[in-house]
């Protein structure tokens, strides 16, 4: 999701900065918008340089000193499409007064009239410019308008008076910014420990037995519990992927090491959610040496790993186990077959011969299947949004156990 952030003049524009860095934990991509005034406390530079992106500090790309076109004329328009909220933190008194009145003399206050995006503003002043019948008025109508406004904080103020007007604390402003983009933090008192990518066993030295297991599915699985608010152990085989920030990566290679991590930090987990293609056999003997060739056919005698899913199973309490099912037929069947044998409490299942489904690619197509008995077909998504809806189908079991249990029992 996309979030502009308005930057406008005040001392408290360095702080800015921070919130930047807050929104894009929280996975939001954000461009920053200044007007003139907020050039005098804070440098552009410093949020191109955050944000990656250029920030747009004039209505007109003429006014830059760049030549002037129809794309920089409508710009505005473009990105108050293309955005999901506009937070402005902090708003002066100045910036409150033109957004309430409708004034579009600049790009921030043109693009507030151009969004039809949820708008968060985080005023920062002088306790009496705050306190002003003129700012209340302000507030007032924006308010009535639909935004939602970050009330500053009391006490000691930059111009050295004590009273309201200091900018919110950034948490208070990310928790307004993910309220407006409805992602709300459901899994916060949730642990999530999440398996991904595929193993691999080693023959010798130089050969080794994998499969074609990206891990994309368990990294967007723990992405989207680390956006909601989860923390998250991310169990990984070998993988060309950058695990997701705030995550806590545990690097492994074979089955034997991802079987002894995912019992290790189990006991901390509140939700296992196992996406890792595991290999199902290894060779019976590693060879230290690299085997040479010629001496025959070879044949390579394998023998079973641990089932990690089933062994969790069989020690579970009320930790809700998540098992994934690569297909590549009978699907359904297998799927419900996999939900009993392996004890699990929701199996996803998906048909890896299905264009967008299944190895290295960005989408998938799943069945959720539940184990009191509901069955979630879904269409292609995003991983990122298949592993939304895996963890929506987690918290109505969740639900579903606690009223369970909470039924009075018969005297
Ligand atoms: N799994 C596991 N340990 C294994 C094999 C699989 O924990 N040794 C987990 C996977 O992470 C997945 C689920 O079990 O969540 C099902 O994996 P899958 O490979 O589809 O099933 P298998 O049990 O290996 O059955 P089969 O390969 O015969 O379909």
């Amino acid at each position: 999701m996309r979030v502009a952030l308005g930057v406008t003049g005040g001392v408290a524009a360095y702080k800015a900065a921070e919130l930047v860095r807050r929104l894009q934990q929280e996975g939001l991509e954000v461009q920053v918008i200044m007007t003139r005034s907020a050039q005098q406390f804070i440098a552009p530079l410093t949020f191109a340089a955050l944000t990656g992106q250029k920030v747009i500090t004039e209505m007109f790309a003429a006014d830059s000193g760049a030549p002037a076109n129809v794309e920089s004329a409508i710009e505005h328009i473009a990105v108050a499409q293309r955005i999901d909220a506009l937070v402005i933190a902090p708003a002066t008194a100045n910036t409150l007064a033109r957004l309430a009145r409708g004034i579009a003399d600049d790009f921030l206050t043109t693009l507030y009239l151009a969004t039809t995006a949820p708008v968060i503003v985080a005023p920062a002043m002088n306790v009496n410019m705050w306190e002003h019948a003129a700012t209340q008025e302000n507030l007032r109508l924006l308010r009535e308008r639909g935004a939602r406004v970050v009330s500053p904080d009391e006490g000691y103020l930059a111009c050295g008076m004590v009273g309201a007007g200091r900018l919110a604390g950034t948490e208070a402003i990310v928790q307004a910014v993910l309220e407006a983009l409805g992602v709300s933090h459901d899994l916060e008192r949730e642990t999530v420990l999440v398996t991904a990518g595929p193993t691999c066993e080693d023959i010798d030295p130089v050969r080794y037995i994998t499969n074609r297991s990206s891990g994309k599915m368990g990294y967007a699985l723990a992405e989207a519990a680390r956006r909601r608010g989860a923390r998250v152990i991310l169990v990984s085989g070998p993988t060309a992927l950058e695990p997701p920030s705030g995550v806590e990566l545990v690097s492994v290679r074979t089955t034997e090491q991802m079987h002894r991590a995912v019992l290790d930090r189990a006991a901390e987990a509140t939700i296992v959610a196992m996406a890792a293609a595991v290999a199902d056999y290894r060779p019976t003997v590693q060879h230290s040496k690299k085997l040479k060739r010629g001496s025959g056919p070879a044949s390579l005698e394998l023998e079973p790993t641990p089932d990690i899913l089933a062994e969790l199973a069989r020690q579970k309490s009320d930790r809700i186990l998540v098992g994934f099912a690569a297909e590549t037929n009978d699907v359904a069947a297998n799927a419900r077959k996999k939900l009993a044998s392996k004890g699990a409490d929701l199996i996803v299942a998906n048909d890896v011969t299905q264009k967008g489904a299944g190895f290295d690619v960005e989408t998938n197509i799943v069945s959720i299947f539940t184990r009191d008995g509901r069955e979630i077909s879904l269409p292609q998504l995003p991983k990122f949004d298949v592993a939304n809806r895996v963890f929506d189908e987690v918290l109505q079991l969740r639900q579903l156990s606690r009223s369970d249990s909470t039924v009075p029992r018969q005297r």
